[in-house]
């Protein structure tokens, strides 16, 4: 059933598959194999029995720079042997270890990160705003001088690189998992989330279009197709809000308006689009940011935080980790449907996303032409996929079950 679904989407959201190269195929398998990754070669053939699988090999091979991040031999031991037989399971993992885009020249030291867009996108697994919008991975360099691939529950870091053609392969010490839900996030994430989860799960509020008083967790898990939320971590939430919770819970126009603060309704926005410019909170207020020496901050009327753990993926949006509880209560309405509504007119104009790092400009880190802003910045609600509720996220969490074990991991960074 579940690859029954998973293909049925896959066919209805790939673009028409034009062959495969198969002399770059075979060199570039024959380059895996003399370079230690003998199983993630032999795992081409496996993709190559699905229609699903043969668009990623013609995807790969089309001459187009791709970032191929290459679990060893060793990695792939851990993998469960259920999940190596099933190919609609596999084609999904593979596919999201291969970015799209020339990143020769992009590096980032943490907390500034690298993203782009994979080959994931699978709507059974990626609930986005838009459908058939791919799912982001994010790398950085960290203190220890290693390119770490984030959000995973076993950390994998880069310890060798090769191309071959316009491929770049990183060699990985771990098989990568997808981003799940909030949820998974959470049980997987024992440290950034610990309180604001209990928190969201604790106060319900009537949101608009979310079906009466609902747990403003149960917004973010499920109900929402494309997010930006700023969660508070634990030393704000037990700093800021410990004598005002109750004020803000018995007024629920408060409460509303200071989670709407938090979230960019309908717009996934990863840590790189996130430095000068303004968005519309989902209450309506103007949402700033400001990226300097000292760090990456958010602001909201007159509260300013610093985003301390950017780019918490998700399969349905983006986390990002502040130190400060944007107390502002105040609440524009108009604003707010305005942006609603700007965000899903342009989803029509917006389905494919260029490939490339996400968000970087001239200014970051010898950053060239070929790294300018995507479009992800701008990438919009789909009404009509909303209108599926939670059912979505239900499968993917599911799924990420299925997956359980070592490949799935969340959070961890
Ligand atoms: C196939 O890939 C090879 C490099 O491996 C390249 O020389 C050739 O031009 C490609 N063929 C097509 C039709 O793009
Ligand atoms: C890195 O990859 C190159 C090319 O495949 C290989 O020659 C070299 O031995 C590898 N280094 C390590 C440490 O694996
Ligand atoms: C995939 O299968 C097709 C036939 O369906 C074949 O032409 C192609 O060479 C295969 N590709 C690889 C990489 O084995
Ligand atoms: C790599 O990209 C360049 C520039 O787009 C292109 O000319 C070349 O054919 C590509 N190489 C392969 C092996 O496809
Ligand atoms: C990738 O970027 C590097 C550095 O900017 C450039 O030299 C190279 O030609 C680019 N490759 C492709 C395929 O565009
Ligand atoms: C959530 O509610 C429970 C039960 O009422 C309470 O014990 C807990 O302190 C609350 N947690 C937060 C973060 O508000
Ligand atoms: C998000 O925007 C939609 C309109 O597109 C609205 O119905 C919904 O209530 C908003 N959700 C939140 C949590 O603000
Ligand atoms: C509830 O909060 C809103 C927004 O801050 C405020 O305008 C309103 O006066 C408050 N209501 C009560 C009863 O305190
Ligand atoms: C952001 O909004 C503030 C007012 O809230 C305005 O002063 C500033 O110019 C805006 N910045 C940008 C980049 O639009
Ligand atoms: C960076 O911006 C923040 C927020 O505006 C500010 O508090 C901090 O002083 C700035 N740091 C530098 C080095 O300018
Ligand atoms: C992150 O990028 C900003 C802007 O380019 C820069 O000022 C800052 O030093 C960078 N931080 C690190 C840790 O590299
Ligand atoms: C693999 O088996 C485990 C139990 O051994 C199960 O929990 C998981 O759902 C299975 N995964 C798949 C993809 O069938």
């Amino acid at each position: 059933m579940m690859r029954l679904l998973a293909t049925a989407a896959l066919l209805a959201s790939t673009p028409s598959v034009f062959g495969q190269n198969f002399t770059f195929l075979s060199g570039l398998l024959q380059t895996l194999t003399s370079s230690g990754h003998t199983q993630l070669a032999s795992v081409a053939t496996k993709l190559n029995s699905t229609t699903a699988g043969q668009a990623v090999l013609t995807q790969l091979s089309s001459g187009s720079p791709f970032v191929l991040f290459a679990p060893t031999d060793n990695a792939f031991i851990s993998v469960p042997s259920n999940v190596t037989s099933d190919v609609g399971a596999l084609t999904d993992v593979i596919s999201y270890h291969i970015a799209s885009g020339n990143f020769t020249d992009i590096s980032t030291t943490y907390p500034n990160v690298t993203l782009g867009n994979t080959l994931l996108n699978n709507p059974q697994v990626v609930q986005l705003e838009a459908l058939g919008q791919p799912q982001a991975l994010a790398w950085a360099t960290r203190e220890d001088g290693k390119v770490h691939v984030l959000n995973q529950l076993n950390d994998a870091t880069v310890s060798n690189t090769t191309s071959f053609g316009n491929v770049t392969i990183h060699t990985i010490d771990r098989v990568l998992g997808f981003p799940g839900s909030l949820a998974q996030a959470v049980e997987l994430d024992n440290t950034a989330l610990a309180l604001v989860a209990p928190l969201l799960h604790n106060i319900s509020l009537s949101v608009p279009n979310a079906g009466g008083s609902t747990p403003l967790f149960d917004i973010l898990n499920g109900g929402l197709h494309g997010f930006t939320f700023f969660a508070p971590n634990d030393a704000a939430i037990t700093q800021t809000l410990a004598g005002r919770l109750v004020n803000l819970v018995t007024n629920q126009t408060a409460a509303l308006a200071v989670f709407q603060n938090h979230l960019i309704n309908g717009s996934t926005v990863y840590s790189p689009l996130l430095s000068n410019a303004n968005r519309t909170s989902a209450a309506g207020e103007t949402l700033r940011f400001v990226l300097n020496a000292t760090g990456h901050y958010v602001s909201c009327g007159a509260v300013t935080a610093r985003i301390v753990q950017p780019d918490v993926l998700l399969a349905n949006g983006v986390v990002h980790v502040i130190d400060g509880v944007l107390l502002d209560t105040a609440s524009d309405p108009e604003a707010a449907s305005a942006a609603a509504a700007s965000a899903s007119a342009s989803a029509a104009s917006h389905t494919a996303t260029a490939p490339g790092p996400i968000g970087f400009s001239a200014t970051a880190t010898g950053a060239g032409t070929t790294a300018t802003g995507t479009g992800t910045g701008t990438r919009q609600s789909n009404a009509a996929r909303k209108s599926k509720g939670g059912h979505g996220a239900k499968h993917v969490f599911k799924m990420a079950v299925a997956l359980a074990g070592a490949l799935v991991g969340m959070v961890v960074i």
